[in-house]
């Protein structure tokens, strides 16, 4: 995150990327775009990531779908994933699956939500807006990434009643207090203690693809831009993405480069005592994301905190870590807490599995981004009805009509 503060000119507007939704018969949602059936032309996210790689610059794409050092964590996640086996069962008769849940207190109509994810806005123009809306209008959480190119305050009239804000925790207690206070008068209830993010870490294909901290808009960058129009269009009407809030706190600092100061504000590193002084300042629920041992998990539930977010940060950070749903029984086990869980999500059979192994709901943050990319406001939209589809048709064929019989189909335990 901190790797990839980003020097680009200020400009407004958002693109101008509008799609008419109209109903699909098989769905109880949108999914077309100007009258195209998109269930037939991308019926899986993979399809909306391949057409994302296409229309979203080289340097931009690697930034989004690269992890750490080998990249051995990221693809652990998917195949920890794919050895998860639910147990099928006949004879059930007519049924609609239900999807509703609840989480720290509130009803929510499906388990699934859109993970916090920095400097979103460069990823496809005016994402953090397209986002909460999309996520206001299903009713899903969004999760605002302190880097995100947009602040709180901005997103005060897109979000719904399930906003959460994810915060790296900045070392200035000052700074730390304007910001809950300006994340809550705009609206987020739920706060999100990213910490998985001790240090920084190396994506060496982020770096090959073209990224420098600063970035420079060199000849290179440029010719990727030149082969996306739609992409550099929207940035262009947008203006290049920042990391807002964190630059806010720098603006009457003029002393060093925005960079440095920004580097110095965030502390990403918080021990036990910046969690207890958090948990004193925040009285809204308070998840701590990015946990993967059983023995933060009790400690964390000890110590107040809401809920427990188990995540590898995508395998972005550590590449010799263990996939999420392999460390998710363990933490299960360790709390009573509600368990989130990201991580690898490629649909709704993914879902069901890592309810199945324990957790309470689960987020995803590249596969909306892949819809964006793909398909503009649609796109996110689509993501939505592709695991919604998803999970339906699955509960089906192994006979859940609601989430709480899912652990009951596991035929396997924990993934190796
Ligand atoms: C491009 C990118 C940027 C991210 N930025 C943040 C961030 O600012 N804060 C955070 O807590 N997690 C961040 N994450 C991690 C996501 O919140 C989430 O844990 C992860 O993407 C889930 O895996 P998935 O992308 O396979 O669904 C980022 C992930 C990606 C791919």
């Amino acid at each position: 995150m901190l790797s990839f503060e980003l020097k680009y000119a200020r400009r407004r507007h958002l693109p101008a990327l509008h799609f008419r939704r109209v109903a699909f018969p098989f769905t109880d949602r949108s999914s077309s775009v100007l009258g195209m059936d998109l269930h037939s032309k991308y019926p899986a996210i993979s399809d909306l990531k391949s057409r994302a790689k296409r229309r979203i610059p080289h340097f931009v794409w690697e930034y989004l779908d690269s992890a750490t050092g080998d990249e051995s964590t990221l693809h652990r996640n998917h195949a920890a994933l794919q050895n998860v086996l639910l147990r099928t069962s006949v004879l059930h008769g007519e049924f609609t699956p239900d999807l509703s849940t609840s989480l720290l207190g509130q009803d929510h109509p499906l388990p699934f939500g859109v993970a916090p994810v920095g400097m979103s806005g460069l990823i496809w123009p005016g994402a953090e807006h397209s986002l909460a809306r999309m996520a206001a209008q299903e009713n899903i959480p969004y999760c605002l990434s302190t880097m995100a190119s947009k602040t709180p305050d901005d997103l005060a009239g897109d979000i719904g009643a399930h906003a959460w804000f994810q915060l790296y925790p900045p070392r200035d207690m000052g700074i730390l207090d304007d910001m809950l206070r300006r994340a809550k008068a705009a609206g987020f209830t739920t706060l999100v203690l990213t910490v998985d993010v001790p240090v920084a870490s190396r994506r060496e294909r982020q770096i090959r693809g073209g990224m420098t901290n600063p970035p420079t808009v060199g000849p290179k960058i440029l010719a990727q831009m030149a082969l996306c129009p739609v992409w550099t269009n929207g940035i262009r009407k947008a203006g290049m993405p920042r990391p807002k809030l964190m630059e806010s706190y720098t603006e009457n600092r003029s002393a060093l480069p925005s960079n440095q100061h920004i580097g110095y504000l965030m502390r990403t590193s918080p021990d036990w005592d910046y969690f207890k002084a958090l948990r004193e300042t925040w009285d809204g629920p308070l998840v701590v994301k990015g946990v993967m041992n059983p023995g933060d998990a009790a400690r964390l539930s000890d110590e107040g905190a809401d809920a427990i977010w188990v995540s590898n940060h995508a395998g972005r950070q550590f590449a010799g870590g263990a996939a999420t749903i392999t460390a998710l029984p363990g933490i299960r086990a360790a709390t009573r807490l509600p368990v989130i869980f990201d991580s690898g999500i490629t649909g709704g059979l993914d879902i069901l599995r890592a309810i199945a192994l324990g957790a309470d709901f689960v987020m995803l943050g590249r596969a909306f981004h892949y819809g964006l990319g793909a398909l503009g406001d649609a796109g996110a939209a689509h993501v939505v009805d592709i695991l919604r589809q998803d999970m339906i048709s699955n509960m089906g064929q192994i006979g859940a009509r609601q989430l709480s019989d899912l652990p009951a189909t596991l035929a396997t335990p924990a993934a190796p």
